[in-house]
């Protein structure tokens, strides 16, 4: 068993997932990055240059069956998690009438039920070691829903919410929940949300890079932070239209459509 920590992150080939490998990495810490297609895992070590620290291994987080034998696994290979990063994530922006049923199962089954499936396979070793720390990234879109961006925006409130309530139940066990609310991030997730690039257009003002998102992200999980929000300016937007009257909000709203 190694004396580093020992780290399992989901989507870890996509841009904040990969941040997030490498940044522990840099740490000393023994990562397990994961993600659906294996190919894009191929392209992770090889640009990794295999580092000895790093393990991957092919998940998708909307099979339990799947998850369940991957916690099996790194329990056995490893013998604990010290934190797990619930990362994987989709989105198409679209309204609802015209998205595909298969992009809207896509969505709740990574989003949500992926998020619940892992968290709920790795919580007994955590729970056995009385330590640990599950890091559910969310989106600012949990926080206010616009156009085109109904089901993710509720997807993402879901995660919001699960990790409120796991907080609850988790009291005094040892572990730890972080939820990360990023606001849009440079990475290939904006290019399936919207084919057209006008959506990453229009927030190009405000996109993070998956690099500094990640290394806010890490800050507040060595701080045991319960939540985090960024970019401040637009978190700071966001809840203050969260406490407008609905009149004022229906207003406000079509400068928020930006999709
Ligand atoms: N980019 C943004 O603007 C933004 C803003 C706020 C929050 N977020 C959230 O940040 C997280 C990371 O997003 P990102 O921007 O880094 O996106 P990304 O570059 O598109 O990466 C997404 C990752 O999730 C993986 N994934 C998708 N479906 C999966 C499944 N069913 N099982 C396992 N892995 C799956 C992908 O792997 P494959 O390529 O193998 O499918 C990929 O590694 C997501 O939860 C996203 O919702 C993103």
């Amino acid at each position: 068993m190694s004396s580093s920590r020992i780290v399992v992150i989901t989507g870890a080939s996509g841009g904040l997932g990969r941040a997030l490998t490498e940044l522990h990495l840099k740490k000393g810490d023994l990562v397990i990055a994961t993600s659906r297609t294996p190919s894009s895992l191929e392209a992770l070590t090889d640009q990794l240059s295999r580092h000895e620290k790093l393990y991957i291994h092919p998940l998708d987080v909307g099979s339990n069956d799947a998850v369940r034998q991957f916690a099996a696994w790194v329990h056995v290979r490893f013998g604990k998690c010290d934190l797990l990063y619930n990362n994987a994530g989709m989105a198409v922006f679209e309204s609802l009438v015209n998205m595909r049923l298969e992009e809207l199962e896509e969505t709740l089954l990574t989003n949500i039920a992926g998020v619940m499936y892992t968290t709920r396979a790795f919580l007994p070793m955590m729970l056995q070691e009385g330590t640990g720390h599950i890091i559910n990234i969310a989106s600012l879109a949990g926080q206010v829903a616009t156009a085109k961006a109904a089901v993710y925006a509720a997807s993402k409130a879901a995660v919001i919410r699960f990790s409120e309530g796991l907080r609850h139940e988790l009291a005094d066990s040892g572990i730890h929940i972080t939820c990360a609310l990023p606001g849009p991030i440079d990475t290939p997730f904006l290019d399936r949300a919207d084919k057209t690039g006008a959506y990453r257009s229009k927030v190009s003002r405000y996109l993070l890079s998956p690099e500094r998102t990640a290394a806010l992200i890490c800050k507040a999980v060595e701080n045991k932070r319960p939540e985090i929000a960024m970019p401040f300016r637009l978190h700071a937007l966001s809840r203050l239209y969260s406490f407008l009257p609905y009149r004022l909000k229906t207003l406000v709203a079509p400068l928020l459509n930006r999709k």
